[in-house]
């Protein structure tokens, strides 16, 4: 397998500073040394440019910097279809999770029924007219339904990506109304925090393999680090307490892995700044180790 890393230093999706430098952190915690040590051929591609945006502007539209997140997003989504294009497995770092909507955008038209994994304590399901922050990382799952903006919602030339029966979110524990709403409506399938720990990780992996098996020819894996509990993961922006382990995120990993599903991912979130000592680029490197064969013995 040959994997090609794109960084994208995105942080307008958001209001914290410091997401931009996660996808540094992450390759100074050792990310190309680690796939290598499992025979895969890495090519790193570097971080693509992410134009500016005055801050200070208010958004009239509750969609806040949406000209340079929607550029970047066009942006990313090409040089993920390149990728693709030429055989590869692309591997996105992030940068806020507005840069979802562009992974997808890239990868979605490779596949009749591309499957996605969401991996977050949050849904990611807001639109402009439900979104209690206008921060446009928490839209970029109803973005990829064909949902928002048409500026973000038409990137890469067609909408929607891709279709709720065939996204599993896993380790939801923040839903805003509207976002509870349009899950119910749209017949989303979703594993959250209780269903975690009354089924455990084992099941639910099982489960959400099983179900995606059946009706999707690909998977895009899109993990948030703040699906992860903030004693495992403290370098997020919007952490939620009561997340997935590091070890469960191990297992799950390690169950993507054996089931030869994910055809891309992305981790993203990861705030040096609010870190400690890179723990949190560390865990999103050891979670890339599992997903990518790492094994013990
Ligand atoms: N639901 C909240 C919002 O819409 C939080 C979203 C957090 N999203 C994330 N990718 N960390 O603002
Ligand atoms: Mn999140
Ligand atoms: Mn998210
Ligand atoms: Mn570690």
């Amino acid at each position: 397998k040959s994997i090609a890393i794109i960084g994208v230093p995105m942080d307008l999706g958001q209001m914290r500073r410091g997401v931009d430098m996660g996808p540094s952190a992450i390759r100074y915690a050792g990310v190309v040394e680690r796939l290598e040590n499992l025979n895969l051929e890495i090519e790193d591609l570097g971080d693509i440019e992410i134009g500016s945006a005055d801050r200070n502007a208010n958004s009239e539209n509750n969609l806040k910097n949406l000209k340079a997140v929607a550029d970047a997003n066009v942006l990313l989504a090409s040089k993920v279809d390149g990728v693709f294009r030429e055989g590869k497995f692309p591997l996105i770092f992030g940068g806020d999770h507005s840069i979802a909507i562009g992974s997808i955008a890239g990868v979605a038209k490779h596949f009749n029924n591309l499957g996605v994994i969401w991996y977050d304590a949050h849904g990611d399901l807001n639109t402009a007219e439900t979104s209690p922050s206008g921060n446009i990382h928490g839209m970029s799952l109803a973005v990829s339904l064909g949902l928002g903006d048409q500026s973000l919602t038409s990137i890469g030339g067609y909408a929607p990506k891709i279709k709720p029966e065939n996204i599993v979110i896993i380790g939801a524990r923040s839903l805003d109304e509207g976002e509870r709403k349009l899950i119910k409506e749209k017949g989303i399938k979703v594993y959250t925090m209780h269903e975690i720990d009354r089924l455990g990780m084992t099941a639910v992996m099982d489960e959400a393999i099983h179900y995606l098996k059946e009706r999707t020819d690909g998977v895009h894996l899109s993990l948030d680090l703040d699906g992860l509990d903030p004693h495992d993961a403290p370098g997020v922006g919007t952490p939620v307490n009561g997340g997935i382990s590091y070890r469960e995120s191990h297992l799950a990993m390690e169950m993507l892995e054996e089931s030869k599903l994910i055809t891309s991912a992305e981790f993203v979130e990861v705030n040096p700044i609010l870190d400690e000592r890179n723990k949190t680029a560390e865990v999103a490197v050891a979670l890339m180790g599992s997903l990518f064969g790492e094994k013990l013995l």
